[in-house]
Parts: structure tokens; C-alpha cells; sequence
């Protein structure tokens, strides 16, 4: 299969869809990889890297117009919708559900269109974004630890405290994988942390993972006011799939919280899990409520592109080799991890809630196969 990379254009994406050595594992398979000239600079892989590893390099309109399957990282943006069309297989994070002209673009190509964010295993998990929350959640406490310094508007507290002095207080909201991952990092900067959960089967383990060094609580309205007032940092980390995140702390909450005291809100791409969350940039990361400093960042995984390539490959890797080895239809007729992947084929909208998003009609991947739409 011939396979193309292509370098991200969207401001400030700096990951790449496919490593030096994914390139190998590809080539070695007998696939045809050719890489945009640049693609991997912002993830310090150079062409160089890419040649040695036996991908060619091209221009941007070779790496579109003579591939099988693109790899990307981020939707297209609206200066490439032009070179959508049929017989492509986008594989790439799309989140078309909030994006109606794209979706539109997509289903007035023919392309194949394959969101890593949809591909789902038979347990529910959402394997090619667990490596985006893992990293998240590892930023969140060096992000908030950082803007707790005094001359970042902060609190002025050291996570970790010292020798007889009492560590910052950490509460985290949501112990799913950025949750957990938040606790693990703030527990090694020393902080004391306090994880709120919904789920109790989610609290044993985390009891068990973390073996009792963090205190575990029932969330509640209630529970969640009590807590804010004690905390330096908060991490808003909650997750209802499908849903907007809830609003779990309310304006008139912020007004009891500490001067200085930081809230790093992950859940913000799902609309924020505080009333007074709003989205910011990697550029402008924080603005100040109540006196409290709210970071908002909607891609954090953006900061740290060497990590996120390659954690982010790690795990579409497997997927990719399938599509390659298979061919597009017969891995999403073989596969139905990839299937749930399929948001658009040939013109018709084959992922339920994508359609819904925008009242168009669904079509089942099956009966779009089945009609031999292609
Ligand atoms: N900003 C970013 O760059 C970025 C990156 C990755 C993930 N995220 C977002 O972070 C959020 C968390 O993702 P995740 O992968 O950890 O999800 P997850 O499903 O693994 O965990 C979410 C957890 O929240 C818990 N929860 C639900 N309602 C709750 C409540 N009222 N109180 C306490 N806990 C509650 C659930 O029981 C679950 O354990 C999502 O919104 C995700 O989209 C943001």
C-alpha cells in the first residue's frame, strides 16, 4: 500500500502521525511510505531520519495525491479540504461531531474517513486517546505547580513543601486515566493529594495502584465544596463519555477558595468541568478569576510533541500495519475496532452521533459496505 504523511499545518501542532521507526516497521512489511518534506521537525525527527529508515520524502501535493492511506495527526483544516477525494483513507484525530463544514468536505470527497478518537475496543476503551490523557494528566501538576510561583501570579507554594513545612494540597476531580496520572506526578513532587471519584469500583483500585498514598473520596456537591477550600491546586479531570463535561464547581464555589490557588482544567475540551472554564491557548494559557488562576488549555499534549509522537504511534501503529496489510476495506470489514473508527464512507456518515450532531443521515458501516457504495 502506498502510504503518505503529512506535515501538520493547524498553529502550534507539532506531533507527527508516524515515527522513523513506524516508517521501518512499514517499509519492512513492503509498503510504499513517502513523508512531506518536514513533517517529523517538530517532533526532532529529521528527512534524513525518515530516508535512512527506507520512506521516501515528497512535496505536499505527492504525499495527498499519490497515497492509499494518509496519515495525519489533526483534522484537516479548511485550506486542505481541496485535497480530500476517493480512493483516500484518512487515519487521523477528527472530532467531526464539532465540525460541520468538515464533515461536510468529507462526505462531498468520497473519502474514507477513520477518527482515531471513535476506534473503540469490544470493553468500551478508547485506546488512541489514552495516551493523550495519560500525558495530560502528567502536565497538569508541572503546569499548576508552575503558576503557583509567586511572580506567575500564584499562590507562591512549593508542591512539595520542605523539611518542616507542610507540602501544597492537591484535590483532583475525576480519577480516570488523567486523573490518575495527575495524582502519580503530584505525589512524586511531594504534594499531598486528595482523588474525588463517582465510581467505587474506580476508588478500590486506585486504592490498590496507588497503595493508599493518596486520599481517596466520594465525590459530591457537598464533598467538593469542603475540598476546594483547603486546596492549592485543583485538576479538573472528569469524564461522562458523550457528554458535556458537568459543572462541578459554580462561580459562587471559586469565591471560597484560596487567593493564588490554581485550577488546571483538562476537562476543558469537553466544555470544562468549572462554570467559569473557557479555553486557552498554549500562547495565553491562564487568566484569572476570583483571584483564582484558571489554566485551560485545551491541547496540552501540544507542549511535549517528542512525547506525544511517540506515544501517540505507539498505539495507531498496530492499526495503521492493519490497514496496510489488509487493505482499507477488507481491515474495517475484518476489524471492528477499526470499524468504529469509520465516521465517513464513500459520501455517507456511518457514525451515529456525528450524524445526530448534525441531523444528517446515518448509515450503518455495514449497509454503506453492503451497497457497495465503493
Ligand atoms: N486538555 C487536554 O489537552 C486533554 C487531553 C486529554 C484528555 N482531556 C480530557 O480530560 C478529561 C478526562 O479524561 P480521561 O481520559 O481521564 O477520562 P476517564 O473516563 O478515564 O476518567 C474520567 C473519570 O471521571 C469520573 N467522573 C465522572 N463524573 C464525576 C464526578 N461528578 N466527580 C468525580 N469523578 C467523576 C469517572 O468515574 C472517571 O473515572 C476528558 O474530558 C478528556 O477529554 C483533555
Amino acid at each position: 500500500m502506498r502510504i503518505g504523511v503529512a506535515k501538520e499545518i493547524k498553529s502550534q501542532e507539532y506531533r507527527v502521525a508516524l515515527t522513523p521507526a513506524g516508517a521501518r516497521e512499514l517499509v519492512q512489511r513492503g509498503h510504499e511510505v513517502r513523508v512531506e518534506a518536514g513533517a517529523g521537525a517538530g517532533s526532532a525527527f529529521t528527512d534524513d531520519a525518515y530516508e535512512r529508515a527506507g520512506a521516501a520524502i515528497g512535496s505536499v501535493d505527492d504525499v495527498w495525491g499519490r497515497s492509499d492511506l494518509l496519515l495525519k495527526v489533526k483534522e484537516p483544516i479548511a485550506s486542505e479540504y481541496r485535497r480530500l477525494r476517493e480512493g483516500l483513507a484518512l487515519f487521523t484525530y477528527l472530532h467531526i461531531a464539532a465540525d460541520e463544514p468538515l464533515t461536510r468536505a468529507l462526505l462531498d470527497s468520497g473519502i474514507t474517513a477513520i477518527a482515531y478518537e471513535t476506534v473503540e475496543t469490544d470493553r468500551g476503551a478508547l485506546p488512541l486517546l489514552a495516551p493523550m490523557s495519560e500525558i495530560a494528566g502528567r502536565l497538569a501538576p508541572q503546569a499548576g505547580a508552575d503558576h503557583l510561583e509567586k511572580p506567575k501570579g500564584g499562590r507562591g507554594i512549593l508542591l512539595g513543601g520542605v523539611a518542616g513545612v507542610a507540602p501544597a494540597r492537591v484535590l483532583v476531580i475525576g480519577g480516570g486515566m488523567v486523573g490518575y496520572n495527575a495524582a502519580v506526578i503530584a505525589l512524586g513532587m511531594g504534594a499531598q493529594v486528595t482523588i474525588l471519584e463517582r465510581s467505587v469500583d474506580r476508588m478500590r483500585h486506585l486504592e490498590e495502584i496507588l497503595s493508599g498514598r493518596v486520599s481517596l473520596l466520594m465525590s459530591s456537591t457537598l464533598q467538593i465544596e469542603e475540598s476546594l477550600k483547603d486546596a492549592d491546586l485543583v485538576i479538573g479531570a472528569v469524564l461522562i463519555p458523550g457528554a458535556l463535561a458537568p459543572k462541578l464547581i459554580t462561580r459562587e464555589m471559586l469565591g471560597t477558595m484560596k487567593e493564588g490557588s490554581v485550577l488546571v482544567d483538562v476537562a476543558i475540551d469537553q466544555g470544562g468541568c468549572a462554570e467559569t472554564s473557557r479555553p486557552t491557548t498554549h500562547d495565553e494559557p491562564v487568566y484569572t478569576v476570583d483571584g483564582v488562576i484558571h489554566y485551560c488549555v485545551a491541547n496540552m499534549p501540544g507542549a511535549v510533541p517528542i512525547t506525544a509522537t511517540r506515544a501517540l504511534t505507539n498505539v495507531t501503529l498496530p492499526y495503521v500495519e492493519e490497514l496496510a496489510d489488509h487493505g482499507v476495506l477488507r481491515a474495517i470489514q475484518l476489524d471492528p475496532e477499526l470499524a468504529s473508527g469509520v465516521n465517513v464512507f464513500a459520501g455517507h456518515v456511518t457514525y451515529e452521533a456525528v450524524a445526530e450532531a448534525h441531523g444528517l443521515d446515518y448509515t450503518p458501516l455495514d449497509d454503506a459496505l453492503a451497497a457497495g457504495v465503493i
